[in-house]
């Protein structure tokens, strides 16, 4: 496995690969690999002839008093996981060489990133597509595959791919979750033991907006109610949101005619996790 540093050298690596007509696949990571990682590097080492794993904490997509600094970073165990699994080349720029002084462009996707997630954290789409942008035009793969967990990404990383024409295919991949529910994230480790078992009953609110759902519940009020009363039981649990929403706009549905995302993010101390289902009629 090649490791490279910087987006020099990954635009030859790519290059040389246009001769052979081989097709690449990507899968954008922030490092801290788990079995969702894992998951991800799987499906493109089977859809994909060469493929690039990048691992890079991105500063511009944490805000101010996020965790940016002590967001877990473990370069040994990550580059010995993909070694494993037959990733060809790990692309680890440095800060400076993503960044490099005088850099002042980043790219915008709006009404999509403004709500949700956009709305609990102003500046994170902003710098997640700037750096997804940069990643996809450096490494050119033909399919980049994103992970479901983080749903309101996949959307808005797919909106930026149509709006600048990348020629890329957006192949987003299920959750992977613990035994209990509780999806995997590289930011479980903060939890307490305490909040870890109440954790699970994250996707459990989740799960119970999909039964309403499947028991012929239609309004969208009435769904999130009964998401909401799973959670109101937990006293360790604040609730950031909850809802029933348009998989494609994110937009919050007042009937549920055929298809919804259920979205929810909570905060247990200082950690969020978020978690989402798509339930089809
Ligand atoms: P990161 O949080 O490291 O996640 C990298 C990819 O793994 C994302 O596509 C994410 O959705 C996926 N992933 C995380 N947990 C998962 C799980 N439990 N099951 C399945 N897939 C999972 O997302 C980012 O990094 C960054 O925002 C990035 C896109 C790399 C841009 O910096």
């Amino acid at each position: 496995m090649k490791v490279l540093r910087s987006p020099r050298t990954l635009i030859s690596w790519r290059r040389r690969l246009d001769r052979d007509g081989i097709t690449v696949g990507m899968v954008p990571t922030m490092g801290a690999l788990h079995a969702g990682h894992r998951a991800l590097i799987r499906k493109a080492r089977l859809a994909c002839d060469a493929l690039v794993v990048s691992l890079f904490v991105n500063p511009k997509q944490f805000g101010p008093r996020e965790d940016f600094a002590r967001y877990p970073r473990s370069f040994t165990h990550d580059a010995t996981m993909c070694r494993q699994e037959g990733v060809d080349l790990l692309y680890a720029p440095s800060l400076e060489a993503m960044y490099p002084a005088g850099h002042q462009t980043s790219v915008t996707v709006r009404e999509v990133s403004a709500r949700w997630e956009g709305a609990v954290r102003p500046h994170h789409f902003g710098g997640v597509v700037t750096v997804v942008a940069k990643l996809l035009s450096a490494a050119r793969p033909d399919i980049a595959f994103f992970g479901q967990k983080d749903f309101q990404q996949t959307v808005v990383i797919k909106r930026l791919v149509t709006d600048l024409n990348l020629d890329v295919t957006v192949r987003v991949c299920p959750t992977v979750r613990e035994a209990d529910g509780l999806a995997l994230s590289s930011r479980n480790i903060y939890l307490s033991p305490g909040e870890r078992r109440v954790a699970p009953r994250l996707y459990a609110a989740l799960q119970a907006g999909r039964a309403a759902m499947h028991r012929g519940m239609t309004s969208g009020a009435e769904v999130t109610r009964a998401m909401k009363t799973i959670l109101a039981r937990e006293p360790l649990v604040t609730v950031d949101y909850l809802a029933v929403c348009d998989p494609m706009t994110l937009e919050p549905l007042r009937v549920v005619r055929r298809s919804a995302v259920l979205l929810g993010a909570i905060r247990l101390g200082n950690v969020r996790l978020i978690d989402n289902i798509l339930v089809g009629r």
